[in-house]
């Protein structure tokens, strides 16, 4: 499963617990952070804004928690579990604190924003709560608890982007990077607890996010993941009607802004993530369908096959609009991937209704799926309005056989990719062996091949010969030419 999540890289919680470590390039404090992220790709590109704010501020980064004056974790709040494995982190750091007393501890991110100063009160070995729109306040709350205080700064901002911010990239390889270019959320999906974590949605500056992805390009990255709950909703200089706000500069809508970054270099990537389904416009696809570097990859979450239980979702969409999009991307962008996050046991789901997402699932065929039981977050909609009435082994039940099913149709899908050639970007050795590189092709699907005359950045051509559920295996038939 692991290899699969580190494979589609999507806005979900399941990249747990990474640690960062970072050059020092500034003056320094003589103090170490320990950063820890949980949850989305949106947490973790925040996790280097932070790291960058503090580096600036002198302190430099570590590896190893034992060494740290200052331990930070950026949280999820997106299912119970997520924020189970938090606790259950924080409760290590207790008896640390106990023998290291000057050691400071702060919660970041989406759990520190939906429980506020609740997290000092009852977990008492937390010093700063932080939420997703005040990490430039950070140097201040921590001299706030240098000075004896607890700190809490959970204040939402309506037009905060870190867009002036130059993240410290944090990925190892080198390779690929995340880049934000909006924050927040204006949906209400029943279920969700993100638009009550990260606040009112806001795009970040066009000119800010082109020139992020040059200096990757330039620094040797060759793949960036535009990132936002609903890339679909970017809008600068526009209102949400589409009404101009300033003359004086022009608009970009999220079509333009992938446009506008597709032109850096044919060697540069680009993906998006994430589409919603009410949003996705034929604009966009065309965008795509008309630039070879923009990858040929949606991931259009679902959430359910049933109509009625969308509606309950207030998703804004129902199963034949789905089907609709659906069909517009094949017919725009006939080798496209797609792939969605699907939830079982939402609220008075019945048998029937699941059955109609084990309908729609056989009618699609996903490449691949993100799958979850439902769990009832505090404050939702969904928790005021609807009873969370299916029992634990009916949700289990319902999501094994999801997952069953998604299982059989990639395999299914992935063999039917042997004998055919991908250009992959290499990011590096194997994790596997030594002997062997790996990648991603353009539809995002893991790609293992024999090690060559090439590194990581390079593009390769590989002729697949062989697959499994979540990745394909071949050997490499021309190494490509860098695009003049
Ligand atoms: N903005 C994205 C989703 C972000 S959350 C979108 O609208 O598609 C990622 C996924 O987590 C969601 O697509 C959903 O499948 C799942 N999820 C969100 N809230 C959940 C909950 N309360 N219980 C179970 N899964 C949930
Ligand atoms: Fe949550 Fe819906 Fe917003 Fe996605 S679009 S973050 S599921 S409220
Ligand atoms: Fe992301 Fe989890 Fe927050 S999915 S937006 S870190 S609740």
């Amino acid at each position: 499963m692991n290899d699969n999540i580190d494979l589609h890289k999507q806005l979900d919680e399941s990249r747990q617990g990474e640690v960062i470590s970072l050059e020092q390039d500034s003056t320094p404090n003589g103090k170490k952070l320990f950063l820890e992220s949980y949850g989305c790709a949106m947490n973790f590109s925040d996790s280097e804004v932070v790291a960058s704010i503090l580096i600036g501020k002198g302190y430099s980064t570590t590896l190893d928690e034992h060494e740290a004056d200052i331990i930070l974790i950026n949280t999820c709040s997106i299912r119970e579990n997520a924020e189970t494995r938090v606790r259950k982190r924080l409760e290590n750091f207790k008896n640390r604190k106990k023998r290291q007393p000057g050691l400071i501890v702060g919660v970041l991110g989406c759990m520190a924003e939906r429980l506020k100063k609740t997290l000092l009160e009852e977990e008492k070995l937390v010093d700063i709560v932080a939420g997703p729109d005040s990490y430039r306040d950070l140097p201040n709350l921590i001299i706030e608890v240098e000075g004896g205080q607890k700190a809490v700064n959970v204040l939402l901002s309506r037009d905060e982007t870190y867009a002036d911010i130059s993240p410290v990239r944090l990925d190892k390889k080198g390779v690929t990077s995340f880049v934000s270019i909006t924050r927040g959320c204006d949906n209400m999906c029943s279920f969700c607890v993100v638009p009550f974590t990260r606040g009112r949605e806001r795009s970040r500056d066009p000119k800010t996010i082109y020139k992020e992805c040059e200096e990757l390009f330039n620094n040797g990255y060759r793949e960036v993941t535009l990132l936002g709950q609903n890339v679909d909703s970017y809008r600068w200089n526009m209102t949400s009607k589409g009404e101009v706000k300033d003359d004086s500069i022009p608009t970009t809508s999220f079509a333009q802004l992938m446009q506008m970054v597709a032109q850096i270099s044919p060697d540069l990537r680009i993906r998006f993530s994430t589409s919603h389904p009410k949003d996705m416009s034929d604009e966009v696809l065309e965008v795509i369908a008309a630039n070879n570097n923009i990858c040929n990859y949606i991931h259009l979450p679902i959430q359910s096959g049933n109509s009625e239980v969308l509606k309950r979702m207030n998703r804004g969409y129902t199963r034949e609009w789905y089907l609709e999009r659906i069909n517009k991307i094949r017919e725009i962008i006939p080798d496209c991937a797609i792939t969605t996050d699907i939830i079982t046991g939402f609220c008075d789901e019945t048998d029937e209704e699941h059955a109609d997402t084990i309908s729609i699932m056989k009618e699609v065929e996903w490449d691949f799926a993100f799958m979850y039981k439902y769990s009832e977050r505090p404050k939702t909609l969904a928790e005021r309005r609807y009873e969370d009435n299916v029992p634990e082994e009916v949700k289990g039940s319902r999501l094994t056989e999801v997952i069953n099913l998604q299982q059989a149709n990639a395999l299914v899908i992935n063999k039917k990719k042997i004998g055919k050639t991908y250009k992959v970007l290499v990011e590096g050795t194997s994790k596997r062996s030594d002997d062997f590189m790996d990648g991603r092709n353009d539809h995002n699907t893991k790609v293992v091949f024999p090690k060559g005359d090439f590194g990581k950045c390079d593009y390769v051509m590989v002729k697949i010969n062989d697959c499994t559920t979540a990745t394909l295996k071949g050997e490499v038939v021309e190494i490509c030419k860098p695009s003049k």
